[in-house]
C-alpha cells in the first residue's frame, strides 16, 4: 500500500484549470520530488492534497481517501509547509512551534510535557531552538523559514509536503535541513513530498520526481529518466548541461548563451 497515492486529481482555481489529471504513488518513507517551471501547477497541487483547496479525483493517506476527514484528524496524518508562509509577528518562536501540537490537544487541554519535548526536539533538529523566546517577526527569512519546519515536525506527521522548503536558506543550513529530513524518512518511515528549484538537489535527495508542466505530469521516474538535458530544455526553455556525479546522479549546470555573453573585447579579439 502507498503511504500517499494520487488518481486522477485535478484543480481548477477561478474556473481555469490548473492541476489536470495527476496520478502518482509515493510509498511510505519515500521521496517525491515535484518539479516544474513556475505555474507548472506545483504549489497548488500540494495544497490541494494538503486539503487547502478544492479537487477532482482521489488523495488517500495510507489508503484512506482523505476527502470528508476531520481537520484534526488530517492534520496528524499530513503537515503543509507552504512556499511563503504568513506567520503571526508577535508570537514567539517557543509558542508557534508548540502549535504543531494543537492536532493532539484535547478540546479543554493545553499542551503537555510531551507536547512540549516534542516540540523542543523539532526547534533543536533545526536549530532554531537559541531563539526560542524571541518574536516570529525579529527573524531573518531563513530562520522563519527553519521555524516552519520546526512545526511541521512538531506535528509529527505520517507525510510531510514541502513547498521550496530551502528557498531562504544558505547552503549550509539547505543541506542539514534536507539531510534531516532524509534522516526522518529513513528512521521514521515519514513519506516526503517536496517541491525543489534546484534540480540537481532535487534528484539528489529525492528517490523519485515527477516534472510537471501546465498543470500535468510531463515525466516521472528516477532522477536520472527526469532530468535529461532534452526535457530540461523542451520543458524550461533552459540551455543546460546533464552530467552524472560519482553516484550516478544528475548534476545540472545552466550554461549561458555564448553569443549574449561576449564582451566587445571577445569581439573585437
Ligand atoms: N485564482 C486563480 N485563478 C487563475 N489562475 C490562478 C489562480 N491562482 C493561481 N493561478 C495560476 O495557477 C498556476 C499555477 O500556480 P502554482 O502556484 O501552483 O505554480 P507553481 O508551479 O507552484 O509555480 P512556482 O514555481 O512559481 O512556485 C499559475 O499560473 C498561477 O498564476
Ligand atoms: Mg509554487
Amino acid at each position: 500500500m502507498s503511504a500517499l497515492a494520487l488518481d486522477g486529481v485535478h484543480v481548477d482555481l477561478d474556473g481555469t484549470p490548473v492541476v489536470r489529471d495527476v496520478s502518482c504513488a509515493v510509498d511510505s518513507g519515500g521521496w517525491l520530488g515535484v518539479i516544474g517551471p513556475n505555474g507548472a501547477g506545483k504549489s497548488t497541487l500540494l495544497r490541494a492534497v494538503a486539503g487547502l483547496l478544492p479537487r477532482r479525483g482521489r488523495v488517500a493517506v495510507d489508503g484512506a481517501d482523505t476527502k470528508g476527514l476531520p481537520g484534526r484528524e488530517l492534520a496528524r496524518l499530513l503537515a503543509f509547509v507552504p512556499q511563503s508562509p504568513i506567520l503571526p509577528p508577535d508570537m514567539t518562536v517557543a509558542e508557534y512551534v508548540l502549535l504543531g501540537r494543537t492536532p493532539y490537544l484535547g478540546y479543554l487541554g493545553g499542551p503537555g510535557r510531551h507536547d512540549r519535548a516534542v516540540a523542543d526536539n523539532a526547534a533543536e533538529q533545526l536549530d532554531v531552538a537559541r531563539f526560542a523566546e524571541r518574536r516570529l517577526a525579529t527573524l531573518s527569512g531563513g530562520e522563519r523559514q527553519r521555524v516552519v519546519l520546526a512545526r511541521a515536525l512538531a506535528q509529527e506527521p505520517r507525510l510531510i509536503l514541502l513547498d521550496e522548503p530551502t528557498s531562504a536558506l544558505d547552503i549550509g543550513h539547505q543541506q542539514q535541513v534536507l539531510d534531516l529530513v532524509d534522516d526522518l524518512r529513513r528512521a521514521r518511515g515519514l513519506t516526503v513530498v517536496t517541491t525543489l528549484h534546484d534540480l540537481t538537489t532535487a534528484g539528489q535527495y529525492a528517490d523519485r520526481l515527477m516534472l510537471m508542466d501546465e498543470g500535468r505530469v510531463r515525466a516521472s521516474g528516477r532522477a536520472a529518466e527526469v532530468l535529461t538535458e532534452a526535457l530540461i530544455s523542451d520543458v524550461y526553455t533552459a540551455r543546460v548541461r546533464v552530467a552524472l556525479d560519482g553516484g550516478g546522479r544528475p548534476v545540472v549546470t545552466p550554461l549561458r548563451d555564448r553569443a549574449a555573453g561576449s564582451t566587445a573585447e571577445d569581439a573585437a579579439g
